[in-house]
C-alpha cells in the first residue's frame, strides 16, 4: 500500500520553540569556537610568522625563504601558489586549483599575488645569503629564482615581513608626515610600474565614487557573493581546518557557525557595503594606485612586486593599509576609473593608508602543503 507521507505541520508556538533552539545551538556553538582552548587560532598565526631561522641547514635555509614567501598578501588569501626546489633555485608556480573565476577572470590578481609572494622571496633569499636572480621559462606557469651564495643582507622590509598585513578597519583620520610620504613617494619600483598617490580632496571623491560603484555591482552579483562565501572562514574551526581564505576576526568581524554568517553575507545589500567602505576610504590618510604600462603576465608579477614592497615599506614605518579594487576588477569599469584619475597605462591594485591598531594576523598553509 502507497503510504503518503504525513506532512509536519507546526504551530507557530512549535515553531518558535524550534527556532529559540537554532538559536541557543548556535550561540552554544560560536561559544565553544570562541573559547575552545585547544583550537588556538592565535598560536598557529603566530608559527608560521616565526623569526627567520638563519643558522640551519642549506635544505632547511630554502624551507624558510619559502615559509616568508607564503607570507605574501594575496586575493582571498586562497594562496594560489606551489613551489619547488631544484638545484641552487627555487621555482613559484601557479596553482589555478585556487583561482578565483568571478572577480579574477583573466588569472591577473593571481599572478599579482604571485609577484608579492616572489618580493618576500627575494627579501628572504638575501637575508639568508643569496644573490637571487629571477627568470620567466618560455611559456611556462612558473618564475624561477636562481640563488648564488653571497653575504646575508636584511633590512626594515625584511625585518617589515612577518609584521605586515592587510589591515581592513576604520582607520583615525591621521595624516602622514611628509617625511613618511616622501618615503613612500620615492620607494624603488619595478621597470614599467608607477605609482599614482591620490591626495587631493577632489581625486579621493573620484575614486571613491569608483569604489562605490563597484561595490554596487559586486554584491548584485550572486556569482561574486557565492564566490566570496567559499573562501570566508567564519569561525576558529574553519579557520583551523582550512589554513586559508578570509577570516572574520582578520577583518574585524566576530566569529559565526557557517550558516549564520552565510545568511548574513548573502543578506548584504550592495548599498551597505558601499557605505561600509565609503566610510573605511575617508578615514584614510590618502590612497595610492598601482599602474602598469603593460597588462600582462610579467607586468601583473612586478605590480605584486611593487605592492608588497610598498606595504613592507608602511609595515616599517607603522602604516597600515587595505586594498579597495573594485573599480578595477569590474571589467566595465575599469577604464572608465582609468580615466576618470588620469592614468595613461592600466590601473592594477587601489590601495588605502592610514592608521589604525593591528588585527588579528591571517592564516597561511604550513610549507609542506605547499611544496611540489
Ligand atoms: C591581488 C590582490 C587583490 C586583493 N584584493 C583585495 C580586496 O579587494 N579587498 C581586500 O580587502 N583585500 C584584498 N586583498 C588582500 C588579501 O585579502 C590579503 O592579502 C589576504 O587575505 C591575506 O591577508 P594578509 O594580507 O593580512 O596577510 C588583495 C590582495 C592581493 C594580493
Amino acid at each position: 500500500m502507497n503510504k503518503t507521507p504525513a506532512r509536519l505541520t507546526l504551530s507557530r508556538r512549535d515553531f518558535l520553540k524550534l527556532t529559540a533552539a537554532a538559536g541557543a545551538v548556535a550561540v552554544g556553538g560560536h561559544l565553544l569556537d570562541t573559547y575552545a582552548p585547544w583550537l588556538n587560532d592565535e598560536e598557529q598565526a603566530a608559527m608560521t610568522r616565526q623569526p627567520f631561522a638563519r643558522e640551519e641547514a642549506i635544505s632547511q635555509q630554502l624551507v624558510e625563504i619559502i615559509r616568508y614567501a607564503t607570507l605574501a598578501a594575496n586575493g582571498h588569501n586562497t594562496q594560489p601558489w606551489k613551489f619547488a626546489l631544484r638545484q641552487d633555485a627555487i621555482e613559484i608556480h601557479a596553482d589555478t586549483s585556487r583561482h578565483l573565476p568571478v572577480v579574477d577572470p583573466e588569472n591577473r590578481e593571481l599572478w599579482i599575488s604571485l609577484g608579492s609572494a616572489l618580493e618576500n622571496l627575494l627579501l628572504a633569499a638575501r637575508a639568508a645569503g643569496y644573490a637571487p636572480t629571477v627568470a620567466y621559462p618560455h611559456g611556462a606557469d612558473l618564475i624561477r629564482v636562481q640563488l648564488t651564495l653571497d653575504t646575508p643582507q636584511g633590512g626594515p622590509l625584511f625585518d617589515a615581513i612577518p609584521l605586515r598585513q592587510t589591515t581592513r578597519s576604520v582607520y583615525d583620520d591621521r595624516p602622514l608626515p611628509s617625511a613618511d610620504l616622501d618615503t613612500l613617494q620615492s620607494l624603488p619600483l619595478e621597470p614599467g610600474v608607477s605609482l599614482r598617490f591620490l591626495s587631493a580632496p577632489a581625486e579621493m571623491e573620484t575614486a571613491l565614487a569608483a569604489i562605490n560603484e563597484g561595490n554596487l555591482r559586486q554584491y548584485a552579483d550572486r556569482a561574486f557573493v557565492e564566490e566570496l562565501i567559499t573562501w570566508l572562514r567564519f569561525n576558529k574551526k574553519e579557520a583551523l581546518a582550512e589554513l586559508d581564505g578570509l577570516y572574520s576576526r582578520c577583518s574585524g568581524n566576530p566569529t559565526a557557525p557557517r550558516w549564520l554568517g552565510r545568511m548574513f553575507v548573502s543578506g548584504t545589500k550592495p548599498q551597505q557595503q558601499a557605505d561600509a567602505d565609503a566610510e573605511k576610504f575617508r578615514s584614510s590618510a590618502g590612497a595610492v594606485v598601482i599602474v602598469t604600462a603593460a597588462d600582462d603576465k610579467a607586468a601583473w608579477v612586478r605590480a605584486g612586486q611593487v605592492y608588497e614592497r610598498l606595504t613592507l615599506q608602511m609595515t616599517a614605518l607603522n602604516i597600515k593599509s587595505a586594498l579597495l579594487n573594485q573599480p578595477i576588477e569590474v571589467a566595465e569599469l575599469r577604464p572608465q576609473f582609468q580615466t576618470a584619475i588620469g592614468l595613461d597605462a592600466a590601473p592594477q591594485l587601489l590601495v588605502r593608508f592610514g592608521y589604525a591598531d593591528p588585527l588579528p594576523r591571517s592564516m597561511r598553509r604550513p610549507v609542506e602543503q605547499v611544496l611540489i
